[in-house]
């Protein structure tokens, strides 16, 4: 495990960020330290911060987007421009410390849903951050025949970050076997011009997604889905899946599909 030294460390639960990328504007990813300690489940967040200017910590709850094998912690993050948290999160640079809440809950988890053929990853914008996590997971492809990742942003350059996250797990030397014909990456923008197009929602209503990749409608004695987005996003998710016969699950009852907020509030 990569971790700071102990004499470096100021905050409380503090970690030692090791990189950076921005990848637009209003969107960039980081990796820090993994405490020695820190179990978790792919898909799930904890939560993460810095110390604000009233000397308490100021901490949001974040996915991690990095599998559960990996020696380091991996964030996805928007920066909302007054945002109390991303107005300085933005700025962090690689030896700074950040902190960590040790404490990984949530239920985009594979125990919570039933077993089945095939995975279906739904998302926009951040909320592909556990599906970074998910889609890096032995796990997935141990249980499913196939995975889905349908993941929908405004813009093709907000796409980036996913697209080459998927690009790079066929030279992964863990799960790149596994992954090869198994992970469909569907990727659509609404406002710039891109090869397919079209909310996340409206892809599945209109069937075109089943006819572009050639699959079946779902189905819920086969089909299972993990939604990510915000809430009306996820309303309309569920509202479609539930069309389909599919019904939500939780950890503590599985079923076909489960739900998370990628976010609260209406979004920048
Ligand atoms: P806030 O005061 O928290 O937010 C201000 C406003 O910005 C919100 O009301 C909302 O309208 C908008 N907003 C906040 N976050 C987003 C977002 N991600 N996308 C679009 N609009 C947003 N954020 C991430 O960037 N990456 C994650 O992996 C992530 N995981 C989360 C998991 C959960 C379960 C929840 C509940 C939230 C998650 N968030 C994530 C949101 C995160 O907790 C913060 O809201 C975000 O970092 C902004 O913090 P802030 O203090 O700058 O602004
Ligand atoms: P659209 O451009 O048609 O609004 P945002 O940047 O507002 O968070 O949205 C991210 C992506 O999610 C955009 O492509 C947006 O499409 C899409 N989106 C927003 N709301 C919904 C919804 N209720 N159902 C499906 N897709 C949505």
């Amino acid at each position: 495990m990569t971790s700071a030294p102990a004499a470096k460390l100021t905050l409380p639960d503090a970690q030692t960020v090791t990189a950076v990328t921005h990848w637009t504007d209003s969107l960039f990813s980081f990796r820090v330290s993994r405490p020695a300690s820190l179990r978790f489940r792919s898909g799930e967040f904890v939560m993460i911060g810095l110390m604000g200017d009233n000397g308490k910590p100021l901490l949001r709850a974040y996915s991690i987007a990095s599998p559960s094998w990996d020696e380091e912690l991996e964030f996805y993050s928007i920066k909302v421009p007054d945002g109390p948290l991303t107005s300085k999160l933005q700025h962090i640079k690689v030896g700074d410390e950040i902190i960590l809440r040790p404490k990984p809950v949530g239920t985009l988890v594979h125990d919570a849903l039933l077993p089945g053929k095939r995975m279906w990853f739904l998302a926009t914008g951040t909320g592909l951050a556990p599906f970074a996590s998910l889609m890096r997971d032995p796990e997935t492809y141990e249980k499913y025949e196939q995975v889905i990742m349908m993941h929908t942003c405004r813009t093709v350059a907000e796409l980036e970050y996913g697209r080459r996250l998927v690009e790079s797990l066929a030279d992964d030397p863990l799960i790149g076997e596994m992954v090869a014909g198994k992970l469909l990456y569907y990727p659509t923008t609404t406002r710039e011009e891109f090869h397919h197009m079209g909310r996340v929602t409206d892809n599945l209503s209109s069937g075109k997604v089943f006819a572009d990749l050639g699959l079946p409608p779902m189905d819920p004695a086969t089909d299972r889905a993990m939604v990510c987005g915000s809430l009306a996003f996820n309303v309309d998710v569920k509202a479609i899946l539930e069309g389909f016969g599919l019904r939500e699950g939780a950890n503590s009852e599985p079923l076909e599909y489960v739900v998370e907020k990628a976010f609260v509030g209406d979004g920048v």
